[in-house]
């Protein structure tokens, strides 16, 4: 899982990749490198950031000229985060980057010794590069790769440059890979952040596309062996969009656009009170079973959302978990409908859940903020979340957008079955005015409360009804960006085993919005803690003098709650790692975009 970038044009190349990988770096930020053709193929690379690869860059100055480059920001998989297995890998002749995996890298380096080559990396990069440096004995470049390809099993987005060609070639399969056009200059890169500065005209490589970008803005593309047409899209991103305006980190700024995502996400598809989506109606109104799929936050949102659908609707709905999925075997009724939710549209697991559905021939939809990524390309209908660009690698503002999209899809299907759904499109439509009114006061007052927590090593989140996914998930936020160990448990269930975890040592979040039985059997699981000398930090719209400190939230129905409850647990794990000193946006070992298994 890595960023890859290219430049090929009439300016100096470096400064414009430089700035590609540091829109990239989210998706991983293990070492980053950059290779320009000159006289030779110059390599620059480094183990950590990309700041320190302009640090790197700066110190060699102006020398570093060339105009055709490829850069690399990674994520390691085959091989440690070290500079040797840092991008771009190079021979003599030849230059690459690679987001991606190659599974029979083995087979390709036993091949590679037998015809004296030698590695010098721990990486399956390095083996493409060497088998495209041996094909091309007797081919020309774009055959070399063209042949190398048809050898590599796994996963690739690439990009090459060839000392003595004034090109870039490309291969894309699986994983995602962009030219951006501009005039007399083209850009290669991951994603649309990568050139965005610089265009926003952008064609999307398809699978097994091979592209030859050249000088002056020519290119063209291949796939098997066809010149092929792509179409030339825009996007109405701009890039401030994607800077921290003001903020200490990502995170605090996007968790503070919630409001605006949400407002985008939920208008975007209300006209005239009917829910406008682009889904054959047919299909929604014999919908007797749906299946919900996804990894972390999104899964979460699927599981929140679960409550509301079968409350609506009166059908089962299934909430999975990727990586369990893609390996059962799945039970779909004749009227199933498939929901994989992403916020980057590239997870590897959801991806191969959703071929999975489409190999039942269950018609499948997805929930993606990235757009045209794979997992909104694969699918019979896409749902785009608007939350723009989400470079935290914890996720906050696609989470509540994604909710929202899933409240307006059951809202759609109601619809279409004839339910009153006015009470709620209403109550959906005010929560973006309610965010935005209540955000600074709940960022004051968590973390406030933060402070006094900071220095805690386990906490327990509990929830009753939807409150427990969102335990789950106020749990995951903290672990992955504090590095402190929290439980997220249905409070229920407390007695039954972790119950046992409680000390005076061990603070408990109990999440419990207003609404009967479930708060008072919350308030009362409560009390089995504080038995136990625990502290109890409540998220509630109803006091209760059994909080040793109280987080007032903005009062909803029960159903909506998630949406104003999610805030101050967010807030809360945000203003822990900050005071730890953490890199919140960037959290070890964690990547924004996970592509492989
Ligand atoms: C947690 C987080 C991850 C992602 C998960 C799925 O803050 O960001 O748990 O939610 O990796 O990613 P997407 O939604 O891109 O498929």
């Amino acid at each position: 899982m890595c960023g890859i970038v290219g430049y090929i044009g009439n300016k100096k190349a470096s400064g414009i990749l430089l700035n590609g990988l540091s829109a990239l770096e989210y998706r991983g930020y293990d070492s980053a490198g950059i290779a320009l053709v000159n006289e030779q193929i110059e390599v620059i690379k480094v183990k950590g950031k990309v700041a320190d690869l302009v640090s790197q860059c700066l110190s060699i100055g102006s020398e570093l000229n060339g105009t055709i480059g490829i850069g690399h920001t990674r994520w390691a998989t085959h091989g440690k985060p070290s500079k040797e297995n840092a991008h771009p890998h190079s021979t003599k002749k030849f230059a690459i980057v690679h987001n991606g995996i190659i599974e029979n890298y083995k087979e390709i380096d036993e091949f590679l010794i037998k015809n004296g080559y030698k590695k010098t990396s721990a990486t399956d990069t390095e083996s493409i590069l060497l088998l495209i440096d041996y094909l091309s004995q007797n081919i020309n470049t774009l055959e070399a790769l063209k042949k190398a390809i048809s050898i590599l099993k796994g996963s690739f987005a690439i990009a090459l440059i060839h000392l003595g060609e004034e090109k870039i070639y490309a291969a894309k399969k699986e994983s995602p890979l962009l030219i951006g056009i501009k005039d007399n200059e083209l850009f290669l890169a991951s994603d649309l952040s990568a050139f965005l500065e610089h265009t926003k005209q952008f064609i999307v490589l398809e699978e097994n596309d091979i592209a030859v970008l050249e000088k002056n803005g020519q290119f063209e593309i291949y796939n098997n062996g066809v010149k092929v047409q792509r179409t030339i899209k825009s996007v109405d991103w701009n890039l401030q969009t994607a800077q921290k305006g003001g903020f200490k980190h990502f995170m605090l700024k996007e968790i503070s656009e919630e409001d605006e995502a949400l407002a985008n996400t939920i208008y975007a598809h209300i006209f005239n009170d009917k829910i406008n989506m682009d889904i054959d109606e047919e299909l929604l109104k014999k919908t007797d079973k749906i299946t919900i799929v996804a990894c972390g936050t999104s899964y979460y949102a699927g599981l929140t959302s679960k409550y509301f659908f079968e409350e609506l609707l009166s059908i089962p709905v299934n909430v999975e978990i990727a990586s369990e999925f893609r390996y059962l075997k799945p039970i779909f009724t004749q009227n199933s409908i498939f929901i994989a939710i992403s916020q980057s549209g590239e997870t590897a697991d959801t991806k191969e859940s959703l071929n999975l559905a489409k190999s039942f021939g269950v018609k499948t939809i997805s929930i993606v903020n990235v757009q045209e990524s794979t997992i909104a390309r694969l699918s019979d209908y896409v749902l785009y979340t608007l939350a723009g660009p989400e470079i935290s690698v914890a996720s906050t503002k696609a989470f509540v957008c994604q909710l929202a999209m899933l409240y307006l899809f059951a809202l759609k299907i109601a619809q279409l079955k004839g339910i009153e759904i006015k009470p709620y499109l209403n109550e959906l439509m005010s929560l973006p005015s309610i965010l935005k009114t209540e955000f600074s006061r709940l960022n004051t007052e968590v973390e406030k409360i933060a402070k006094k927590y900071a220095n805690v090593k386990n906490f327990m989140y509990l929830g009753r009804g939807l409150s427990y996914p969102l335990a789950l998930e106020g749990a995951l936020k903290l672990k992955e960006i504090s590095y402190i160990h929290a439980e997220g448990y249905p409070a229920g269930e407390l007695k039954h085993g972790p119950i046992a975890l409680i000390d005076e040592n061990t603070p408990t979040f109990v999440i419990a919005p207003n609404f009967e039985p479930l708060y008072s059997k919350t308030i009362s699981n409560a009390n089995e803690v504080k038995a136990r000398n625990g502290k109890i930090i409540l998220l509630s719209d109803k006091f209760s003098n059994i909080a040793d400190d109280f987080v007032q939230v903005p009062n909803t129905s029960y159903f909506f709650s998630a949406f104003v409850n999610i805030v101050p647990l967010q807030l809360f794990a945000y203003h822990i790692a900050n005071i730890l000193g953490n890199d919140v946006d960037q959290p070890r070992n964690l990547a924004k975009s996970v592509t492989v298994e």
